[in-house]
């Protein structure tokens, strides 16, 4: 099926009252043009045009990598003007117009717009919802059940005002009837735009067949026109993924308050508490449990992990049955091994933390090769950046025990079976099965604390 569309989103988004340009505030973690796109791109749309004009420059950042083709519109001069800065001449197929700023169209609603009009044999449709409160949206006048008009609500009496069939901005058009009707549009409105809904009564003036095709989701009229729209919309796309979710057997204490990207996967039986923010292409298996509080992004965790609350999680792995937290924060390349165990305020990147070791407390292990049922004492640190800034790997074998309080100067590496001693400053490597041991010999002195307090009460009288 050839079928091209036009995406609107050249206006400014005054309301928004933010610097960004409208398309491209995120929705869930997306950008609503790359909704729009996708969307129509799932739909079987063959040919995306987008037409742009406010923050362009932006705009086309974003649409660069998504493959459409970019217009620009010079003025907003109305939504008509914007259809024909898309080069109409060069469109060989039926065309389907959308705003940018509609989220939460899915390509089903899209599909079936398209055969609507196919099996209806339509010149040009447009598609409508029915609304309680019909605020803003130009309004649909038809006589039976034939379209007749769209009125804008600048130009309307209070008896359309009172229509609750509305234009959702959506068009499904011959690209003849496209080609040759928009130059004709003309600004004799209130607000002095070339209004796209008047090719409806340029179609009906010239006997095509032309129809308002009812659409009984109100979601395709949800457009973006301030925060508390934007709000809204992302509202909408969490509680539907996590509706999706319930549906897969996945257990939510509370799913209005799980905020879950639609690209996250995750298994039957696992345990989401609530205000836990899950993003990008993170997988998470099954029968694992994510505490509160906690923010992962672009991570592989197993089945039967254990995440405890507050931790940050970025492109880590995690195995199965690790556990990890509370307010643990690992950061990019980090591999947690199975059974390991990362406990409180412990801090990793680019690490590989091998099968059943243990950092429980207080730590910092970067660029580090770490062995098997190895056990990091609290408060050690690998010093991996050094005064050169330069950084530089720990190397860590099996079944070594690392005092608490050491530090590890890499570049050093720690033999399998080493033991260091607590309060080590390692600088040089450790033989396999060796202690290493670097602190001051202790010194006692008899009776000085006694002393100490004493001397310390007479200068203070
Ligand atoms: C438009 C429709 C209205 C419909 C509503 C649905 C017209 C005249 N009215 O009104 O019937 O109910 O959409 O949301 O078409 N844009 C440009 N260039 C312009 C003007 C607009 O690119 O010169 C883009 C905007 O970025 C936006 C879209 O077109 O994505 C719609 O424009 P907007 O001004 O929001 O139209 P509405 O007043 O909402
Ligand atoms: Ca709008």
């Amino acid at each position: 099926m050839e079928f091209t569309a036009i995406i609107l989103a050249g206006g400014q988004g005054t309301r928004m009252k933010s610097p960004l340009p409208k398309v491209l505030h995120p929705v869930a973690g997306k950008p609503m043009i790359a909704r729009v796109v996708n969307t129509c791109r799932s739909a079987g749309v063959t040919e995306i045009r987008v037409v742009v004009g406010h923050g362009q420059n932006l705009v086309k950042t974003v649409l660069e990598p998504l493959n459409v083709q970019t217009f620009v519109q010079e003025k907003q001069l109305g939504t008509a003007d914007a259809v024909r800065s898309a080069k109409l001449d060069s469109i060989g197929s039926d065309v389907i117009i959308m705003n940018g700023d509609h989220p939460l169209i899915t390509d089903q609603d899209l599909k079936n717009f398209i055969s609507d009009f196919k099996e209806q044999r339509l010149d040009l449709a447009v598609v409508t919802v029915e609304l309680d409160v019909p605020g803003e949206f130009g309004r649909i006048v038809r006589n039976g059940n034939q379209l007749i008009s769209i009125v804008e609500t600048k130009d309307a009496s209070a008896e359309t005002l009172k229509i609750k069939e509305v234009n959702t901005g959506i068009y499904i058009v011959k690209a003849e009837v496209l080609q040759k009707y928009i130059p004709l549009i003309k600004n004799n409105n209130s607000k002095q735009e070339f209004y796209l809904t008047d090719i409806v009564d340029l179609a009906l003036e010239n006997k095509l067949k032309t129809q308002a095709l009812l659409s009984n989701n109100t979601d395709v009229a949800h457009g973006v026109n301030n925060q508390q729209e934007l709000a809204a919309a992302t509202k909408k796309v969490f509680q539907a993924k996590n509706k999706k979710l319930l549906e897969a057997g996945v257990v939510f204490i509370d799913p209005d308050t799980a905020y879950i990207e639609e690209s996250v996967v995750i298994g039957a039986g696992s345990v989401i508490y609530p205000n836990t923010f899950i993003r990008g292409k993170t997988a998470i298996g099954a029968f694992t449990v994510i505490e509160p509080n906690c923010f992962i992004s672009d991570s592989v965790i197993g089945d039967s992990v254990h995440m405890k609350a507050g931790c940050y999680i970025e492109q880590v792995i995690i195995n199965n049955k690790a556990s990890v937290g509370p307010y643990a924060r690992l950061r990019p390349e980090t591999i947690i091994g199975e059974e390991a165990h990362v406990g409180n305020f412990v801090e990793m990147k680019k690490v590989k933390f091998g099968k059943k070791s243990k950092a429980g407390h207080l730590s910092y292990l970067g660029d580090a090769d770490i062995g098997e049922e190895v056990n990091i004492g609290c408060g050690t640190i690998t010093c991996n950046y050094a005064a050169d800034q330069k950084k530089y790997k720990t190397v860590i074998g099996d079944r070594v025990f690392v005092g608490s309080d050491s530090q590890l100067v890499a570049p050093v590496t720690i033999g399998n079976d080493s033991l260091v001693a607590s309060g080590t400053t390692v600088t040089k490597n450790v033989p396999e099965g060796a202690l290493a041991l670097a602190r001051s010999p202790q010194v006692n002195k008899e009776g000085y604390a006694q002393k100490f307090k004493v001397n310390k009460n007479k200068s203070e009288s």
